[in-house]
């Protein structure tokens, strides 16, 4: 076998990727679900495109035989606790994330013994065994809900943005401690190179997702998830956007307002092109195709670990249809 499944199998020219790719998900009863972050050729051929939350809320309703997750390994980690008989299949088994790799677990649980009487809140962009250690998981569509949906006074740690964290306690008041960890993707962006672009087109409105540093959300017109992002750039009325998270939620964006202009928000470096995950961009539809005719790489999940984290996610899916969320 191949290293890493047959995501590098050769594919001959003469193969219809996106034909061929239809067809094997009828065929196998497969459902794609991709990120916003993923190419717009993924984005256009998944069954279903959403944001964290919404991609788990699919995961634990779809009734396919197997979910091929285009996105990062957290993502199809949490497919497969919320799915354990489904098979989850992810095109590279390297699309991780510098935020989950920014908090290892057991330092957190090292972090958590200072803390004990804490109620420990996590965000889905962690492993499944840091989720096995938390007692509700958030994304960033319903991180401040979840937090006010505890009593005023209950102690809380936070993990592992700490961008994200610190926007909810300046949103909620609540008391919080936060773990260090952040995304490379959303501390890349440039206050200063961002307030040129404003200037060159003094009617843009700044979008900006919460795992932004401070000082981008200050200047931020809007801030939000990515589905969030997304559904008021379509409502809002003007027609010139600055977008300071993963350039991918722009594919989405101009299909909806096809008159409006999206401006990708600049890196401190002009030329690192950071403002795109470089582990979301590792899924192409060569190696979606492959990993669909193949049915590799799978996700697996440790199933004492599978246990645990399931509360925790069920928890912050409970609370979220509850809230409508
Ligand atoms: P959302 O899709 O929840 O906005 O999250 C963004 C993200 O960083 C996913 O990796
Ligand atoms: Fe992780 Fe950041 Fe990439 Fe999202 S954009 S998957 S948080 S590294």
């Amino acid at each position: 076998m191949l290293k890493d499944g047959y995501v590098n199998a050769p594919v001959g020219s003469d193969v219809d990727l996106v034909a061929e790719i239809d067809r094997l998900k009828k065929e196998k009863n497969a459902v794609i679900l991709a990120h916003y972050y993923q190419t717009g050729d993924i984005q256009d051929i998944a069954d279903f495109v959403g944001d964290s939350l919404a991609l788990s809320q699919q995961a634990a309703k779809t009734e396919a035989d197997i979910i091929v997750f285009a996105g990062v390994h957290f993502m199809a980690e949490t497919a497969k606790i919320l799915s354990p008989s489904k098979k989850v299949l992810i095109p590279d088994l390297k699309a991780g994330c510098s935020l989950a790799d920014s908090c290892k677990a057991e330092d957190f649980a090292e972090f958590l013994k200072l803390y004990p009487d804490h109620t420990v809140i996590s965000y889905v962009n962690t492993t499944a065994d840091v989720k096995a250690l938390t007692d509700i998981v958030c994304t960033s569509s319903n991180a401040v809900q979840i937090v006010e949906s505890l009593p005023a006074d209950a102690k809380i740690v936070f993990g592992p943005d700490r961008n994200l964290g610190n926007y909810i306690k300046n949103t909620t008041g609540r008391e919080m401690v936060i773990w260090d960890g952040a995304c490379h993707v959303h501390e890349e962006f440039s206050l200063e190179r961002i307030l040129e672009l404003k200037k060159e087109h003094p009617n843009s409105k700044i979008l900006a997702h919460p795992e932004c540093k401070k000082p981008i959300l200050l200047v931020a017109d809007h801030i939000g998830s990515t589905a969030d992002l997304l559904k008021y750039s379509t409502k809002d009325q003007a027609s010139e956007y600055i977008v300071a998270t993963e350039t991918g939620i722009i594919h989405q964006m101009r299909k909806a307002s096809p008159n409006k202009t999206f401006i990708p928000a600049p890196p401190l470096d002009s030329t690192c092109g950071c403002n795109d995950c470089s582990y979301m961009k590792l899924i192409t539809l060569k190696k979606l195709y492959n990993t669909l005719l193949y049915e590799q790489p799978e996700v697996f999940v440790d199933e004492q670990v599978s246990i645990k984290a399931e509360r925790s996610i069920r928890a912050m899916l409970d609370i979220s249809a509850k809230l409508g969320l």
